[in-house]
């Protein structure tokens, strides 16, 4: 059975997130820029890496202060955690290991290449890194039962980071060649890091109950080699392999910065896999897709890369501005401002949401470069978004987005619409022909933070449209037939 997020009263949560800088946990001091900054985005969850080199610098002497803090200071921020375990891999090659670990190659030997290189990545087979990873996860695991099990702060634990094998199609060692049946060494290699990674999780697992993931380092073009992507990792050609291997990993989760949201969104939204986006752009693609994200895919989790670099023109660590404007790393005061009155109204609205996922009674849409109109079908109803302004690199306006929620018959097959979103007009007709339909009401409002909805102005004569504005709003309209 999948163990998806919950809260502390069991309930399914919906994480508004934002993951750190890969480096930002090692100092508490600089964590107060992602505290700050999640915070001004109203996000909900932190998605934060923990160190193995860090937390286990001797052998067998481990140090969980640090984790400690991160979670400590979680609590005061009123934020969810999810905990990244930077293990034996991270974007494919062995750099969080600890020294003790990348110096000692009998123990811990490397991946080979075609051309017997060793390569900065640790081979699984031939070594005791399976079994010495297990005890170190094994006690951060108890580590996190013992410290959070009662204010469950931390809800979530991804295993390692973008696994797979770079510039190889796979481990060509001695050790491997032995464990290798004719078969694709993509598919041999996925095989072995499925089980690797299911066995750490059913250890971790044993002792702290905690839903388990793994993220993806997608292929970006079909005609990409493996080798170029870290091969053997979870991408949609070999998720099956995964989920046949990995069955205590909870769901596979993709990193998406590609363009093709909705390509990525559909590979990954399956009756054993709910959408959970722990990395995507910080640019703003991610306001829109976080709608598309929530509404139409029902995302557990939407969280852009580099959360304190939102809503900054350059690398919060480096403070290296960026100049190229089609960077997924840019980002503005505008995204930012819009990120967080999302986050917020998706907030507020949370009871709502979650009351809707698992039907198929709210959807949700977002603009691609150079379209101006969408089609959805919701309920018996055909809907045409048109949306006020065009989109490319060149402009300022985020792309347009939204959510529409159908309720309940009312009496006379009355209806209601909730949408959401900014920089849209929405269109209703009936799917039967002869059916013809008027708003009875259309109110303009908001979500209050106790999910209730306040009106703040009745829409008729010339207001009588679904008209977003060009910041996140709300408007409610009922519907009679006649
Ligand atoms: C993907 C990785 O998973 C992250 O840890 C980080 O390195 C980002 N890439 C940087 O864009």
């Amino acid at each position: 059975m999948i163990n998806i997020p919950k809260d502390e009263n069991g309930k399914l949560f919906i994480m508004l997130g934002g993951e750190t800088h890969n480096s930002a946990c090692t100092s508490r001091e600089y964590m107060k820029n992602v505290w700050d900054k999640a915070e001004a985005l109203h996000c909900n969850t932190v998605l934060a890496p923990v160190y193995w080199e860090l937390l286990e610098q001797k052998e067998g002497v481990y140090e969980f202060t640090m984790v400690e803090e991160l979670i400590e200071d979680a609590r005061l921020h009123g934020m969810k955690l999810v905990l990244l375990w930077f293990g034996a891999w991270k974007n494919g090659c062995s750099t969080y290991v600890p020294g003790w670990v990348k110096q000692n190659q009998l123990r811990f030997p490397r991946v080979l290449d075609e051309n017997k290189k060793p390569l900065k990545i640790l081979s699984m087979f031939d070594s005791e890194i399976g079994a010495v990873e297990k005890k170190t996860f094994c006690k951060f695991m108890s580590f996190l039962k013992a410290f959070d099990l009662e204010s469950h702060t931390v809800l979530a634990v991804q295993v390692e980071n973008e696994i797979g094998v770079l510039d190889a199609a796979m481990d060509y060692s001695l050790g491997a060649k032995r464990a290798y049946r004719d078969e694709p060494e993509e598919v041999f290699m996925a095989t072995h890091y499925a089980k690797y990674l299911n066995r750490l999780a059913k250890a971790g697992k044993a002792i702290y109950d905690l839903p388990m993931y793994t993220n993806v380092w997608l292929r970006e073009e079909s005609t990409e080699k493996p080798g170029t992507f870290p091969s053997g990792g979870p991408i949609p050609e070999v998720i099956d392999v995964w989920k046949k291997h990995a069955p205590c990993i909870d769901f596979i989760a993709p990193d998406i910065y590609t363009f093709k949201f909705d390509k990525v969104a559909e590979a990954y939204t399956r009756p054993d896999n709910p959408l959970f986006i722990p990395e995507t752009r910080r640019d703003k693609w991610a306001v829109a897709n976080l709608y598309k994200a929530i509404g139409k895919y029902q995302a557990i989790c939407f969280s852009p890369f580099g959360l304190e670099s939102i809503g900054e023109d350059k690398s919060f660590i480096t403070q290296k501005l960026h100049t190229n404007a089609s960077d997924k790393n840019v980002s503005s005061k505008m995204i930012q401002d819009y990120l967080a009155d999302s986050y917020q109204m998706l907030s507020n609205m949370m009871p709502m949401i979650t009351s809707y996922y698992g039907t198929q009674y709210m959807t949700g849409f977002c603009q691609d470069e150079g379209q101006m109109t969408s089609h959805i079908i919701l309920g018996d109803y055909r809907i045409r978004i048109e949306y006020y302004h065009g989109i490319d690199d060149n402009n300022e306006f985020i792309p347009g987005a939204g959510m529409a929620f159908l309720g309940a018959q009312g009496e006379n097959s009355g209806f209601e619409l909730i949408f959401i979103g900014y920089g849209y007009r929405a269109y209703v007709e009936p799917l039967n022909n002869l059916e013809r339909i008027d708003f009875l009401t259309l109110e303009k409002g908001y979500f209050t933070e106790e999910a209730q909805w306040i009106q703040t102005m009745y829409l008729n004569g010339d207001e009588q449209h679904i008209q977003m504005e060009e910041i996140p709003t709300a408007v409610r309209a009922s519907f009679y037939k006649y």
